[in-house]
């Protein structure tokens, strides 16, 4: 009796457990099956993966001919690579010069010189086709360097150059003026800071506004605020969307930590509505609208082009059918729907992603071009979200504080861009914002088909990104054929194409001619030969082959 009832235990026990382990493996489960499935996806996996990959580069020899090129093509890369060589040195000696010496002690000069192209080209171009960074002016939609070239500005000034730099200027100065008399003080508040809260108010729809630094900061302060109201722990982010650099919302390669309280989903995807209907520990949803362009896939850049697969195609109406599911999920399970509209706010409509797909979020971040200029982050949200105290519990409270915050002179500068945007010529600017920009691209991809190039552009309004359309390692090389026709582009290169609003039709048509130049030039020297049988696969599997490879050599040397 006494063996009998000690085996019943053990047994029910063991069932317990079992049913215990069954449940936590089909919770994982569910959970895997909402990850994309690619490295962007998988955050941890990444990171670790990113650990083994080797530094190796190609030999001078084979710099021309690493995707099988005869020799005859080979050389012509070659000549056209020490003629661009020279056209740099001598066209941005000075701008060189600088960047040079100031690489030695601007860490930041050093990361972006190094992720320019695919890390295998890098030691070469480096050497031959040197980062050109410093600028001394602009004036219109030109940057003036310090060579005295002037040249389109594609930068975009990583997205806060919306109305045109010359406008900026003249917020800054205006909005200076205008704070003359209190100068930098803090703590204490300039009326503008009133009035600038009343207009994002009525712009964001929504009831309260705090006002932070950086983008980075606004996305930190909404994450904390949603977990302490909803006293729940995750954030869920989706693959490949920036949020800044704050380690919660970067769980992938470039954060030395795992972001241990995240789930990075995957977009536009029905496991992920299940895991938000499932889960209890989740407080808020970040959403990116950037990503509508290439969703789940990381920001394009030049350094990471080593096939054509690149590919963006926004869908405004899948998107905001997206967009209405998880609206509706967040509100069933009292989950906090962020919008991190840092880079799009303002850039789609006045009211931002919300009007613009039809959906209202519970905090919106916005960023970048609202301040006017200077620099800034802001969250916006509704009363009982933003409330950083308990009535009941005096000890209980969320902080959020940040020296420069509110800084009378970044309020005023934010105050002229908020009063611009309510001229009626702003508003005619959005109401044909949509068929301006896609006629313009549909316009340049026109002529980069009639020349027969193997290059298109995709665009969400104004923000462009260049894809390529036959399998080709040589890709990145564009953007010095495109600086050297007078095309600025950020260190990403060809990833992202920012316009500011002030582009004429005649400015346009002068890019796209450039562009077209720049295009052919390097298709007449050979960057776009192609083996008949290479795919974007095939090229990945000949990289990934290599990595192995030299992994495997890299630890033989080590025993
Ligand atoms: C969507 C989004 N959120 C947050 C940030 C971070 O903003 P900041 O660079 O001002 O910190 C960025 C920056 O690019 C962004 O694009």
């Amino acid at each position: 009796m006494q063996w009998g009832s000690t085996a019943l235990a053990f047994y029910e026990v063991g069932a317990a457990a079992l049913a215990a382990s069954v449940a936590t493996l089909r919770k994982r489960l569910e959970l895997s099956q909402a990850k994309y499935p690619s490295l962007a996806g998988h955050a941890r996996i990444a990171r670790r993966l990113a650990r083994f990959v080797p530094f190796y580069e190609y030999s001078p020899e084979r710099f021309f001919c690493s995707d099988g090129a005869p020799r005859d093509i080979a050389e012509r890369r070659r000549a056209a690579f020490e003629e661009l060589s020279q056209i740099y040195r001598a066209r941005f000696a000075e701008t060189i010069r600088c960047t040079a010496a100031a690489a030695q002690t601007l860490s930041d000069l050093q990361f972006t010189g190094t992720y320019r192209v695919p890390f295998q080209y890098r030691s070469l171009v480096r050497a031959h086709l040197p980062s050109a960074s410093f600028v001394a002016s602009s004036h219109g939609v030109t940057l003036t360097d310090l060579d005295g070239n002037a040249s389109y500005d594609l930068t975009g000034s990583y997205g806060v150059n919306l109305l045109g730099n010359d406008f900026y200027k003249g917020t800054i100065e205006r909005g200076a003026a205008r704070v003359r008399e209190l100068g930098p003080v803090l703590g204490s508040y300039h009326p503008v800071v009133a009035e600038n809260a009343q207009m994002l108010r009525a712009i964001s729809g929504l009831d309260e506004v705090s006002f932070h630094m950086s983008g980075t900061e606004a996305v930190m302060q909404a994450v904390r605020l949603a977990r302490y109201h909803t006293r729940r722990s995750h954030v869920v982010c989706f693959s490949g969307a920036y949020h800044g650099w704050w380690s919660d919302v970067q769980p992938g390669i470039g954060n030395p930590l795992a972001a241990r309280q995240t789930y990075m989903l995957r977009e536009l995807s029905d496991s992920t509505l299940w895991i938000l209907r499932k889960r209890r520990n989740i407080a808020c949803v970040l959403i990116n609208p950037l990503q509508a362009m290439h969703p789940n896939v990381a920001p394009p850049s030049d350094s990471a082009l080593i096939d054509s697969g690149r590919n963006a195609r926004f869908d405004r109406a899948r998107y905001a059918d997206w967009l209405k599911q998880l609206r509706a999920v967040c509100t069933e399970r009292g989950i906090v729907l962020i919008f991190d509209e840092v880079f799009v706010g303002f850039r789609l409509a006045k009211g931002g992603a919300q009007e613009y797909f039809g959906v209202r979020a519970d905090l919106v971040t916005y960023g970048k071009t609202l301040g006017g200029g200077l620099p800034v982050g802001v969250v916006c949200g509704r009363h009982e979200l933003m409330k950083r105290f308990s009535d009941e519990r005096p000890a209980d409270i969320c902080l959020a504080r940040g020296t420069f915050n509110s800084h009378p002179y970044v309020m005023a500068a934010m105050n002229e861009f908020l009063h611009a945007l309510e001229a009626p010529q702003i508003d005619a600017l959005y109401r044909d914002l949509d068929n301006v920009w896609n006629a313009r691209a549909d316009a340049l991809n026109a002529l980069l088909a009639a020349a027969d190039l193997p290059v298109r552009v995709a665009n969400m309004s104004s923000i462009w990104t260049v894809c390529y359309t036959e399998p080709s390692r040589y890709n990145w090389m564009l953007q010095y054929y495109l600086r050297t026709e007078g095309l600025m582009l950020s260190w990403i290169g060809t990833g992202r194409v920012i316009f500011s609003l002030d582009y004429s039709d005649a400015d346009f048509r002068a890019i796209a001619d450039r562009f077209v130049a720049a295009a052919s030039a390097m298709k007449r020297d050979g960057w776009w030969w192609r083996d008949a049988a290479a795919t974007n696969r095939s090229i990945r599997r000949a990289v990934l082959k290599e990595i192995i490879a030299h992994r495997v050599s890299k630890l033989r040397g080590a025993v």
